[in-house]
């Protein structure tokens, strides 16, 4: 039988990971995954993440299963700290929810919940967007489409030219993938105003948002980084989020993701919430529980989460810096639209202007590692290697 299988590239962000490993050069930059760093180059475990496990090492008495839909304390304190207090929807028991395998689960149980509506719509992805989009939501048998949305000559959203498009291509049904935050790979987001106006639209259309929140907390804060999510969440009748544990808790390899959807009655939710169950027991059966146990001690616990959002605040004061440093390294002439940019963006990924083969000429001459659409992690670069990051980019450019 594997006879007919063909041989596939290893992914390209996992693959430029091992080969920023690989590379034996001591003043190497890593800028590919999107993983946190401190200035020292680790991704250590977060306080609170420490402390949450000691407890649970007491106090955990079993391993028996826990659910299809995994813990219920996590989904409950996730909510609130998503959607925060008074959200209609929540108020009107209009969500179902289930803890997912990571963000990356969280997106395929929901393409899997748009694929079981028997409707067939279409998805609508930005361009760029985060590169596993299309293979997770895809992987169901639903068709991808894109929408344009980063100019990669004015370095910022082409808010019009999205409208336009999706209002001349895309029918009532069809869903539109946004990112909430820290868009992924350019760090361009919408501004409150034009989640506004994209609320609007999405209803107005009778489009299904499904809003892809990997890095809230690391963009401007919880309550800015979650606006536009909480803005369509309002407006729009249904909704489907994926959001993500890895970065804001630092828990990349536990796996922990939620993966929700408000529904126009509360009747629809709870018949959702059994497809959300069903769906998780037919792909894996049970998500993984630690991680999911360890967030909802955190955000149970007023110290503990206290702890957290001092950790949360650290990260995002460092990421801001390192955009700071970076865009007055970068601002010499003829490079100031790229330095101001960078200060515009948001969370840790900055598409530069860059080509394929500059991409390359970094990697080859000044073993700096970045995706080859130009992508950067900035909190892959520290105070002691700006100076040469920015003098490896000028001498590309
Ligand atoms: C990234 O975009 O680098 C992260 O989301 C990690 C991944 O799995 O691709």
């Amino acid at each position: 039988m594997f006879e007919s299988l063909i041989a596939r590239p290893p992914d390209a962000i996992i693959a430029l990971m091992e080969l920023a490993k690989a590379d034996k050069n001591p003043n190497k930059i890593d800028l590919g995954v999107g993983v946190y760093k401190t200035d020292d180059g680790a991704t250590p475990i977060m306080r609170a993440v420490k402390q949450a496990e000691g407890l649970y090492l007491t106090e955990e008495t079993t391993k028996s299963y826990v659910s299809t839909v995994g813990n219920s304390d996590f989904r409950t304190h996730m909510l609130d700290l998503i959607f925060g207090d008074n959200f209609a929807p929540l108020n009107e028991n209009r969500i179902a929810s289930a803890q997912a395998t990571g963000g990356s689960g969280a997106l395929r149980i929901g393409a899997e919940l748009i694929k079981s509506s028997g409707k067939d719509p279409v998805v609508w992805v930005p361009t760029p967007t985060w590169a596993n989009h299309e293979p997770l939501i895809g992987s169901v048998g639903l068709t991808i489409k894109s929408y344009p949305y980063y100019n990669r000559e004015t370095l910022g959203v082409d808010f019009e030219d999205m409208l336009e498009h999706l209002k001349a291509n895309a029918t009532a049904g069809d869903v539109v993938v946004f990112h909430g935050c820290c868009h992924n790979p350019t760090g361009a987001d919408l501004a409150p105003a034009e989640w506004d106006r994209a609320a609007e639209f999405m209803r107005d259309h009778e489009l299904i948002p499904f809003i892809d929140l990997a890095y809230f907390g690391l963009g401007d804060g919880l309550e800015h980084d979650t606006y536009g999510l909480r803005k369509i969440g309002v407006t729009c009748p249904e909704l489907i989020l994926a959001a993500s544990c890895s970065k804001n808790f630092a828990l990349y390899k536990e796996r922990v993701g939620l993966v929700a959807a408000i529904t126009s009655t509360a009747d629809q939710a709870k018949v959702v919430q059994g497809q959300l169950g069903a769906l998780q027991r037919r792909l894996t059966s049970m998500p993984p529980d630690h991680g999911a146990a360890l967030v909802a001690r955190i955000l149970g616990d007023a110290k503990l989460r206290a702890v957290w959002l001092e950790e949360l605040t650290e990260m995002r004061d460092r990421i801001k810096q390192l955009r700071k440093d970076l865009s007055d390294a970068l601002r010499v002439q003829g490079a100031e639209a790229m330095a101001d940019a960078i200060i515009d963006q948001n969370g840790m990924f900055s598409t530069l202007p860059l080509s394929v083969e500059q991409v390359k000429r970094l990697r080859a001459e000044h073993s700096v590692y970045m995706t080859k659409s130009g992508r950067i992690n900035i909190a892959g670069a520290n105070s002691s290697n700006i100076p040469r990051l920015a003098a490896a980019i000028l001498d590309v450019l």
